[in-house]
């Protein structure tokens, strides 16, 4: 039992080279850069070079990656069409998961280990999300889907196919900055689950499919949802404290609070506050960043000292919500920039393959006799 470790808690599953977190200090890292330099000087499309091909692109590099995400944002009729018969009122990230499984019967992956074939399947994936998403969000209120614009840059595009419209400098500057921000974070839930899937080298597709669904929880990507309820729910600042003390006295989690890695602030979160205080905030949520603040403080006193403090879901909500996006859409947001991690983790997974199988401590009967139908009774009957 001394090696048991539920959760694999602290247990390294594999070795890796693209990115690092240092959470006690809350430094995190990809390839070797931080991510406040990204945050600042990085655009998304760059980032997901650097996380996986490894290293920073030539201008002709990006500009020929830039060009053919551009080409592959288009998705065919038929994955429009299986989106139109899904049903409007189920999550987006089961819109997303299924649309990113059907992909992949298009694009057919004979032999991962082909260079050729991987570069392909991530400029397809990383180039369609943003499609899909922006897809099943028009599709489900009735309204048609909007064509990708090819002279948009990443995040200006999901807006146009979003909204109808062309987003401000500084939102579409903001909103690529949460997707440099999302792009990576070492090994956890989702990553790991894509893994796992990746060792029984099955294509891209399904991998990605698979780390979708794990990604949906609300104690992994699925927090930031929670976020923007639970500060609605508090609905302003007077009622903090009693709110924060109802919870933690039934012991219940304050969400967008708490990481397994972290146990100062995430430096995420406080890119992500600094970029809420550039975007001009509307009634609402301006009501909600001073609620969101007010428990951030409440909270520092409470359990701040048990390094319970902020992590990426607390302020994205809000950033989201800022810029009019639906709040069942943020995971799926976070999803389309996710992507680049968990298709690197992938790539590294082929690389060095071993098939994830662990083990199992068993806990139940041996030697049981089988009891025929009739015989059986209910043990409260
Ligand atoms: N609110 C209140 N108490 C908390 C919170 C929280 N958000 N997070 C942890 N704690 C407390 C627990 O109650 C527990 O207290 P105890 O020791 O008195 O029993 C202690 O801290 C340890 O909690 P665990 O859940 O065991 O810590 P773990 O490292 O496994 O949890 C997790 C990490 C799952 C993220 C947790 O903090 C949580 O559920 N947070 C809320 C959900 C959330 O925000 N998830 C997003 C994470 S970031 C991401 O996935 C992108």
């Amino acid at each position: 039992m001394r090696d048991f470790f539920p959760g694999l808690a602290g247990v390294p599953a594999a070795k890796s080279t693209i990115s690092s977190v240092d959470g006690l200090q809350g430094i995190l890292e990809y390839r070797g850069i931080r991510i406040e330099d990204l945050a600042q000087q990085s655009s998304y499309t760059e980032t997901c070079y650097l996380l996986l091909f490894g290293r920073l692109p030539t201008k002709p590099e990006l500009e020929k990656f830039h060009a053919d995400l551009t080409y592959h944002r288009r998705i065919k009729y038929r994955i429009t069409d299986l989106i139109k018969c899904l049903p409007e009122q189920g999550h987006p990230m089961d819109a997303l998961q299924a649309a990113v499984a059907a992909l992949g019967m298009y694009y057919p992956v004979q032999r991962v280990e082909e260079e050729e074939t991987r570069y392909w399947s991530a400029v397809r994936l990383v180039a369609k999300l943003p499609t899909i998403v922006a897809a099943f969000a028009r599709i489900r209120r009735g309204d048609d889907y909007i064509q990708p614009r090819d002279d948009l840059s990443f995040a200006e595009n999901f807006f146009y196919m979003m909204f109808e419209r062309v987003p401000n400098q500084t939102m579409a500057k903001v909103f690529d900055t949460c997707l440099i921000l999302h792009a990576e974070h070492t090994m956890n839930a989702s990553t790991f689950s894509g893994m796992v899937t990746a060792s029984t080298l099955v294509d891209p597709y399904s991998v990605i499919s698979s780390a979708i669904g794990t990604l949906k929880g609300p104690l992994h990507g699925g927090a930031n949802e929670a976020v923007i309820h639970m500060l609605q729910e508090i609905g302003s600042t007077e009622n903090v404290p009693a709110y924060i003390d109802k919870k933690l006295h039934d012991k219940e989690k304050i969400m967008g609070f708490g990481h397994r890695i972290y146990k100062v602030k995430d430096p995420r979160a406080i890119v992500l506050q600094e970029l809420a205080k550039k975007m001009e905030p509307t009634e609402d949520s301006g009501r909600l960043f001073h609620i969101a603040r007010a428990v951030e403080r409440e909270m520092g006193h409470r359990v701040g000292h048990k390094g319970i403090r902020p992590n990426i879901d607390f302020y994205s909500g809000i950033l989201y919500h800022q810029m009019d996006i639906e709040t069942d859409l943020f995971t799926p947001i976070f999803a389309m920039a996710r992507v680049a991690g968990w298709l690197a983790h992938c790539f590294e997974q082929y690389q060095e393959n071993h098939l994830f199988r662990p083990t199992q401590i068993y806990e139940g009967l041996h030697n049981q006799q089988y009891e025929p139908l009739e015989s059986r009774q209910h043990p409260t009957l």
